[in-house]
């Protein structure tokens, strides 16, 4: 290639351009949005605020949270177009699969689908993040036999996506705990996923349509499908004193721990550090401490014989476990909160936007001429 460089595999290192949104210094073990460390907000801030902050670029005021807060529990509610979609699937579908069409098919239902102009492209932002939780919710409710529970909008966020999934009001320690957890999921810079959405973004494809292509990014096992693959792996072992083996089995036949690793941290990831002890205190909560004590013995081996620390997937498993949800909810759980940091990164791709279009470092054949297929 004449003057464009060989990237590392995997864009290992490679900064593909400038954001303001989210700060990950691997080798600290550091993570902000906007200048703020991810700990405190996930310990101070709410879900609702913490979105504001990465969408505006500042906390807001009372008021400017009180109106944010209030137009996205205006937008929960799905139309029944979706609502009937999801009717007609198959009952044993994946919710990530669910979740990648029904955001797809909501962008055809947008009542600004053909405007792209800045307003418009943040109300379509507002309206993705507000539904997600609703479709999620839906449609484990519709595979279950049941019927969906419309939104209560007087509550927030993490509350009201417990609520229409399992039809009661979570105690508020509840909601506390998984309003934590989405804050701790927003974004995480040019993850693979955020990369898929500007990619899409660049070439001035819709909102809707760079959110399909996240979703169907963070669906892999490599990224956000990891956390279930965490707890078939939790389940399989049963008991903390069969994980060191099972590690050592899966790692002598050179297979991936899920949970563990990661391409820019170089020491523990943040909020696996709080995710930790949110599992922990949800084990003495529920009286049953399996999960974390599980946990703690496969970080423990992984360590020792790999030197690999978890990252956001491994305790958050155990987490939405003890929180109640269902295995193969948990990726959707993740877009679910997700979806604010792709809109981030859609919209400041948008502002400053310039096509995506890498090279490839050709290794094929050259100069081949061609032969009549009868002499072939
Ligand atoms: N289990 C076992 N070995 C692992 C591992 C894991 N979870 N993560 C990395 N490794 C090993 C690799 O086998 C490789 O070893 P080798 O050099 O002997 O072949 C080495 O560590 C480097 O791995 P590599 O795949 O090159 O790192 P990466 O930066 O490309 O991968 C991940 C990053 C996250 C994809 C990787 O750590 C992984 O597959 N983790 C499990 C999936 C996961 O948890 N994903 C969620 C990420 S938030």
């Amino acid at each position: 290639m004449s003057s464009a460089t060989i990237a590392s595999r995997g864009l290992e290192d490679v900064v593909v351009g400038p954001s303001s949104l989210t700060l990950i210094e691997g080798q600290k073990g550091k993570l902000s949005y906007r200048g703020y460390d991810v700990l405190e907000l996930a310990q101070h801030s709410s879900f609702e605020e913490t979105v504001y902050l990465l969408w505006h670029g500042y906390l807001p005021t009372a008021p400017q949270l009180r109106d944010f807060t209030a137009e996205l529990s205006r937008n929960r509610a799905l139309p029944d177009e979706i609502l009937n979609m999801m009717k007609s699937l198959p009952k044993n579908s994946e919710p990530m699969d669910v979740l990648r069409t029904s955001v797809s098919m909501l962008g055809m239902l947008d009542p600004d689908y053909k405007d792209s102009s800045r307003d418009a492209d943040t109300k379509k932002s507002i309206r993705l993040l507000a539904k997600c939780g609703t479709i999620v919710s839906a449609f484990y409710r519709i595979r279950s036999g049941k019927e969906p529970i419309a939104p209560d909008p007087d509550l927030h966020h993490a509350c009201d996506f417990i609520r229409m999934l399992e039809g009661r009001a979570p105690h508020e320690d509840i909601c506390r705990i998984f309003d934590m957890c989405l804050i701790l999921h927003v974004d995480h810079e040019l993850n693979a996923s955020a990369f898929a959405a500007r990619v899409t973004a660049s070439t001035l494809s819709d909102v809707y349509s760079a959110v399909t292509s996240a979703i169907a990014t963070l669906k892999g096992r490599l990224h956000g499908g990891a956390n279930e693959g965490v707890i078939e792996m939790l389940e399989k072992i049963g008991s903390p004193d069969n994980a060191p083996s099972f590690v050592r089995e899966m790692l002598a036949q050179k297979l991936r721990v899920m949970g563990f690793g990661h391409r820019v941290y170089k020491t523990i990831d943040p909020r696996a550090v709080m995710l930790r002890e949110l599992s922990r205190q949800l084990g003495e909560k529920t009286g049953d401490n399996r999960l974390y004590e599980i946990s703690k013995k496969v970080e423990e081996t992984m360590l020792a014989e790999r030197n690999l620390k978890p990252n956001v997937d491994f305790y958050s498993s155990s987490v939405y476990r003890m929180l109640g949800f269902p295995n193969d909810l948990f990726t959707t759980i993740f877009a679910c909160s997700r979806v604010a940091g792709w809109t981030a990164h859609v919209l400041e791709q948008y502002d400053n936007n310039r096509l995506i279009r890498p090279r490839a470092e050709y290794t094929g054949p050259r100069e081949l001429h061609y032969i009549p297929i009868e002499e072939r």
